[in-house]
């Protein structure tokens, strides 16, 4: 059986190992950006659209879940080595991300020093738990969760430019969503591989996570409610824009038909979609 113990001994795991060691090396050669150095702080624009503001708080709110992404996913990867390795390098990228949201608010004077320690605090209150209960189902979470999480930075960088422009944030915002797209291409080569290993069990995994996507770590937020209001009311993200350039592409990309996992239509209920 393809997805037997020995399988995922000799190969998978071997070729995982190898994805990781690819994504590695591309992140050392061109990826490293410096918190310091490479971000243009003295170009804070004191006149950018509070509302943007708002959304980069939440987005900096989401990234710091961060203890509980990496306490909660490494005991469920930790038999792969490819894969621990990979949260260890990724922990250490999304750290980065809620440092450079955090230093802009600071920094632009959209929030106080006091404003960030409540914020934190009430983060804190909530926990964030695992969506879905398998390693697979994990793995497909993350590939489609990163690339929306791009799109989310990648559109909150196109309506800064547009609602008065801010080259710090626009910059920063560039450098987190390549780092985000860049994980996401590590989990959807990982994804692919489990297609070409245990189809029908990977497919089973793709129509749960995919047509019933949702990422909590906003609407539970404190505001959660306001804060998703707000995303879609810029046009950031949506259900559409999920269904549009998330769902239809990522399937094309995988080469999977969408009779394969459809079983309903994604879920018009979903939430907005944000992660780390
Ligand atoms: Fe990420
Ligand atoms: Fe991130």
């Amino acid at each position: 059986m393809a997805n037997s113990p020995f399988v995922i001994a000799t190969e998978l795991e071997p070729a995982m190992w190898r994805l990781y060691r690819d994504f590695f090396e591309q992140a050392e050669k061109k990826r490293r950006w410096s918190l310091r150095d490479d971000i243009p702080w003295d170009q804070c624009n004191p006149k950018l659209d509070p509302a943007i503001g708002d959304v980069v708080e939440s987005f900096c709110g989401v990234e710091l879940y961060l203890p509980d992404y990496t306490s909660k996913i490494l005991p469920v990867v930790r038999p792969s080595k490819g894969r621990t390795w990979f949260y260890a390098n990724w922990g250490y990228e999304e750290s980065k991300h809620s440092l450079a949201l955090g230093d802009w608010l600071l920094k632009s004077g959209m929030r106080s020093d006091e404003q960030m320690a409540d914020l934190e605090e009430k983060i804190f209150q909530w926990e964030w738990n695992l969506p879905h209960d398998s390693h697979l189902g994990m793995l497909v979470y993350a590939m489609v969760q990163e690339v929306a999480t791009w799109l989310n930075y990648r559109n909150l960088r196109l309506k800064a430019l547009e609602r008065g422009g801010d080259p710090a944030l626009e910059k920063l915002l560039t450098l987190i969503a390549v780092d985000e797209r860049a994980h996401h291409s590590f989990f959807r080569e990982c994804v692919e591989l489990y297609l070409k290993y245990d189809r029908p069990t990977t497919l089973e995994q793709l129509r749960r996570v995919m047509n019933d996507f949702a990422m909590p770590a906003i609407d539970s937020m404190v505001d959660g409610r306001k804060r998703v209001a707000r995303i879609k009311g810029l046009q950031i993200f949506d259900e559409d824009i999920y269904y549009r350039e998330v769902y239809l592409p990522l399937i094309a990309a995988l080469g999977v038909d969408r009779k394969e996992i459809r079983n309903r239509l994604p879920n018009k209920k979903s939430t907005v979609v944000i992660g780390p």
